[in-house]
């Protein structure tokens, strides 16, 4: 049970967007002189997303949502949290322009949350008290991200670009997630973006050990407050900067707590990641989705789903998955939207990514997505954005 007054909260529905390009590792470790496996086995990735140059976090995370709303209409929506550490403006939330262009009612807050590539679970965890405070409420959380770090760095490859929308709800149809949590905060310099930068700055071995000592830390914390012991958990969710992440965090786990662990065990949940490469607040729900469409006996299941945000803060959440759900997931429309991206050359990939820019200066974007929102431009200082006329991301796929 989760929220006040024994109110049954979590995830009622949740969508999937990509950006408009993919870029094929194997192409990349030909460019850096590198063997591939580093990148498929030592990183665990195969490719990664890359939004066209008229997409962006708020077109992406809109394409995520529109699904949402056309099966679900806007009734009850009185907030939008939009999770995000690629933000476009440091005062106007991404989540006020999605709003307006997803039509959505006046009478609605909209707000942007940062904590690395933890604030996807903040919003979560926001929106669950908001419901349990109104049951008649619901919440659009959307988490979306672009993974950018400098062009020849070690961390190149664990680029990548996602979105995920999920509406939170009482009584829902796919995951309530429990009232207990476990957290564990501590400053640390492992990742972060000044506000000069367009692209991340990384210390990818710290960034390692900090989000171990952010899992067991948290693990503690929930096995402590909530009871809950290895057993009682069925499968469980890592954000993924790289799916190998996830893994190593696991066997550290394990060992920490004294539990058998299957290294396949969470292969399922590294199936879009792997595709899409790092999509920071989105990555959690993004294996969440690959869970719920690619394994078929989820019903009645615990999941533990971990969030870390370097910094760092992390969160292990816990949530029973829904009987029927599995009706409510359309089987291969996520894949079918990876297919769909466009591949890119390196080199075109490498002049698209040096000429990604945040500056304010006027310009007109070239129409490039077929996606259901385009990034139009720049305009008296201002990012102007469209409805393009393409349906949803999932009928973009068929
Ligand atoms: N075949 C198979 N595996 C290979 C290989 C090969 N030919 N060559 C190397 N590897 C393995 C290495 O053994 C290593 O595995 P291990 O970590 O299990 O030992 C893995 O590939 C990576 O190699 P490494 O030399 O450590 O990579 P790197 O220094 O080039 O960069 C990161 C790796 C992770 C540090 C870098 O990609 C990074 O910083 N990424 C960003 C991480 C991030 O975003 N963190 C913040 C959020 S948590």
């Amino acid at each position: 049970m989760s929220g006040g007054a024994g109110v049954r909260v979590g995830i009622h529905d949740l969508a999937v967007a990509t950006g408009h390009h993919v870029l094929d590792l194997d192409d990349l470790a030909a460019r850096n002189g590198v063997d591939p496996a580093k990148y498929h086995v030592g990183l665990g990735q195969d490719a990664f997303s890359m939004p066209a140059a008229d997409e962006d976090i708020v077109t992406m995370g809109a394409a995520a949502a529109l699904p949402l709303i056309e099966r679900h209409g806007t009734d009850g929506i009185r907030t939008v949290l939009f999770a995000t550490e690629s933000g476009v403006d440091q005062s106007k939330s991404a989540a006020v322009v999605a709003h307006g262009l997803l039509g959505l009612p006046s009478t609605a807050r909209a707000v942007e949350l940062k904590q690395a590539c933890y604030g996807g679970t903040a919003a979560l965890v926001a929106a669950l008290g908001i419901v349990a405070r109104d049951p008649r409420e619901r919440v659009l959380v959307i988490a979306s991200d672009v993974a950018r770090y400098d062009l020849d760095s070690a961390a190149e490859p664990t680029q990548g670009a996602g979105a995920v929308a999920f509406l939170v709800a009482a009584d829902p149809d796919l995951i309530e997630i429990e009232p207990a949590s476990g957290l564990f905060s501590a400053d640390v310099d492992d990742f972060w973006r000044p506000n000069d930068r367009s692209t991340a700055l990384v210390d990818g071995r710290l960034s390692v050990t900090a989000y171990v000592d952010a899992l067991l830390g948290s693990w503690d914390d929930l096995a402590e407050r909530g009871g809950i012991a290895p057993a009682d958990i069925d499968r469980w969710l890592h954000h993924q900067p790289f799916t190998k992440m996830a893994l190593k965090a696991h066997r550290a786990w394990s060992k920490h707590v004294g539990a058998e662990f299957d290294e396949t065990e969470l292969a399922t949940g590294f199936t879009y990641n792997r595709r899409t490469g790092n999509s920071y607040t989105a990555s959690v729900f993004l294996a969440l989705a690959a869970l719920l469409d690619l394994d078929d006996d989820l019903e009645g299941r615990r999941l533990a789903l971990f969030s870390y945000g370097s910094g760092s803060v992390g969160e292990l959440l816990t949530g029973i998955v829904k009987p029927g759900y599995r009706a409510l997931r359309r089987a291969g429309q996520v894949a079918g939207l990876l297919d769909a991206r466009v591949p890119i050359s390196v080199d075109d990939y490498r002049e698209l990514h040096a000429a990604t820019t945040t500056t304010s200066e006027a310009r007109q974007n070239p129409e490039v997505t077929t996606g259901p929102f385009r990034f139009v431009g720049v305009e008296a200082g201002a990012r102007r954005y469209a409805r393009t006329g393409v349906g949803t991301s999932e009928d973009a796929i068929g």
